[in-house]
């Protein structure tokens, strides 16, 4: 009976094993992970907008060659994630409607307009470092599809983090203007990087249950703490400043201290009202238009296909 099923979910979950598709799951699992997969998928897709905005733009032939790789692994990994929602019973276009009715969320950082060439690097390094962060323990997410989903999307990050401080180093040897344009950019970009990891715990109404469930591993505030441990000696490397003068090394903690991030900055971003969330959902929705076409002929082609198929 549902007691039994409740059982098998419970030993699953508690002995490390996967949850996969077909195998009985809680309806409040199920969307949980319908909400943070589908939040995810479109990050990725959103994603591609700012960094896209450089593509016309890349000061040379190898630059632009780099950044549209890597524009197009997002779109890659938006795809990976959306199959991975899907195997929860949902549609992509139903996800996609979702989005750009503003009905479901995406990540707070690409609301925020990308100004140089210094914030493709920047991002990079930051905003891919802190996706690493976060996503790495999302490799052991008890549920199958997005564990194994997230497996070959953090070694993607991983090169795109690599690609992105590479970018700075080669600005860091640059003229004294081309650090300024470094340094800028990082001013612009680390606070929104700590707000990637969510609220502070003591706001974050989803953790405990996700971690019960062990869909998260590690709390907001946990993730957020190592990334700045792990971001403060690459900045020394890359001779930049972060703007924080609560920055500090806690000897007893074993850990930096930092300032608070402006929750109310954030809180903003989530509900709408961020620097460029209006043209970003505006873009989505006409790139969703536009593609009507293809997607009508691809919908027809598989019809005919089928109806051959059965003469
Ligand atoms: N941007 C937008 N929304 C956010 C953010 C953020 N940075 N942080 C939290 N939220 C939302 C949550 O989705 C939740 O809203 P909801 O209940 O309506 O869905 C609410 O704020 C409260 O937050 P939490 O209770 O902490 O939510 P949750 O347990 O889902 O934790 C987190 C948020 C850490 C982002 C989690 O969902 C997660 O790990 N997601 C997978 C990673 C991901 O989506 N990364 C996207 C950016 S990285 C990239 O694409 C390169």
């Amino acid at each position: 009976g549902a007691d039994a099923l409740q059982h098998r979910f419970e030993q699953v979950v508690e002995s490390e094993q996967r949850i996969e598709p077909r195998d009985w799951m809680p309806d409040g699992y199920r969307a949980t992970l319908i909400r943070q997969i589908a939040q995810h998928a479109h990050s990725e897709i959103i994603g591609m907008q700012p960094e896209g905005n450089w593509l016309t733009r890349a000061p040379s032939l190898r630059r632009k060659a780099i950044l549209l790789a890597k524009v197009q692994d997002e779109a890659g990994h938006g795809l990976y994630l959306y199959s991975a929602a899907e195997t929860l019973g949902v549609d992509r276009a139903e996800l996609t409607e979702k989005l750009i009715s503003g009905r479901q969320k995406y990540s707070s950082i690409f609301n925020y307009p990308t100004l140089t060439f210094a914030d493709v690097g920047v991002i990079g390094w930051l905003v891919d470092g802190a996706a690493i962060c976060n996503q790495v323990p999302l490799c052991r997410c008890s549920y199958g599809p997005y564990a194994r989903a997230m497996v070959r999307i953090c070694k993607e990050e991983s090169f795109h983090q690599r690609q992105g401080y590479e970018l700075l180093m080669t600005l860091s040897r640059g003229t004294e203007s081309q650090r300024r344009m470094l340094q800028d950019a990082v001013d612009r970009w680390w606070w929104p990087s700590l707000m990637m990891f969510g609220p502070p715990d003591a706001d974050s109404p989803n953790t405990a249950q996700s971690m019960a469930w062990r869909i998260k591993r590690h709390t907001n505030d946990e993730l957020r703490q190592r990334f700045v441990d792990m971001t403060v000696p690459q900045a020394e490397r890359l001779g930049v400043t972060l703007p924080d003068p609560d920055l500090e090394w806690n000897e007893e903690r074993g850990h930096h201290d930092f300032g608070e991030p402006d929750w109310e900055e954030l809180g903003r971003v989530i509900r709408g009202q961020g620097p460029c969330n209006a043209e970003r959902i505006d873009r989505r929705r006409s790139a969703h238009q536009e593609g009507a076409w293809v997607r009508e002929a691809a919908a027809a082609h598989a019809a005919k296909q089928a109806s051959r198929a059965r003469t």
